[in-house]
């Protein structure tokens, strides 16, 4: 099944996409970390969208959908859509791209998740510089400090991870994404998870509804 997984900055959507990656053998598509890599290789495509994501701003949509058409063309399946759609026009782009593909969405999961949880998440996360494994100061620390129990590597925090930074994704999120609940539940895909419990408990929820 092709999910949609979706939420505030902090939800937990790249946690749970991981777990769904090693038990479900989903592929994810995130397109935060697209847009990361891009940053790290120093592509015009990085140039393009770190100016927007270090203010806590989207990166416009065309850009957006091109990069995700690119990824689909790739011809994936079982998909997890993580940090996309994130406005109804990149809801309505995906719908003509899959259908182009003879593809759907099954579920939209939503996680719902208190705002003052989400600033503790936000601002306690920490990630690898290299492998861009996620850690959390208190819920989740590394085992040495300051490296990733992974590779070793530095961990550190995201450039927009900062607290001037969070205030305008979370302002971002309810003005131009918090719409895709109606839209989703219009198209009866749309369900909401508790995303405030522990890690596991939302994993095994989300794995229900998938089965
Ligand atoms: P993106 O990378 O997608 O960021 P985001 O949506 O803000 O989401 P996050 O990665 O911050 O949070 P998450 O929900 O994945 O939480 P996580 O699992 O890490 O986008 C970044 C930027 O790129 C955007 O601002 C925009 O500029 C641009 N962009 C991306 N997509 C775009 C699009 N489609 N259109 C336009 N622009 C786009 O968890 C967070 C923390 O909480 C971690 O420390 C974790 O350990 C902890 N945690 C997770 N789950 C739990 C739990 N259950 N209990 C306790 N702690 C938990
Ligand atoms: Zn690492």
């Amino acid at each position: 099944m092709n999910l949609i997984l979706f939420g505030a900055p902090g939800a937990g959507k790249g946690t749970q996409s991981e777990l769904l990656i090693k038990r479900q053998n989903m592929t994810q598509i995130s397109t935060g970390d697209l847009f990361r890599a891009a940053i790290k290789g120093q592509t015009a495509l990085g140039k393009e969208a770190q100016g927007y994501m270090d203010k806590g701003q989207l990166v416009p949509d065309s850009v957006v959908i091109r990069m995700v058409e690119e990824v689909l063309a790739k011809g994936v399946k079982d998909i997890i859509l993580d940090g996309f759609p994130r406005t109804v026009a990149q809801a309505e782009a995906l719908e003509e791209l899959l259908k182009k593909m003879n593809l759907s969405i099954g579920k939209a999961i939503f996680l719902e998740v208190p705002m003052q949880v989400l600033m503790d998440r936000l601002t306690g996360r920490r990630v690898c510089k290299n492998c861009g494994a996620v850690y959390h100061i208190v819920g989740k620390p590394t085992k040495k400090e300051g490296e990733c129990d992974v590779c070793g590597s530095e961990v550190i925090q995201r450039n927009d991870d900062k607290e001037e930074v969070i205030g305008t994704r979370l302002k971002t999120y309810q003005e131009f994404t918090s719409p895709l609940k109606e839209y989703y539940k219009k198209a009866g895909k749309f369900i909401e998870v508790d995303g405030n419990r522990g890690t596991e408990e939302v994993y095994t929820e989300i794995e229900k509804i998938i089965k």
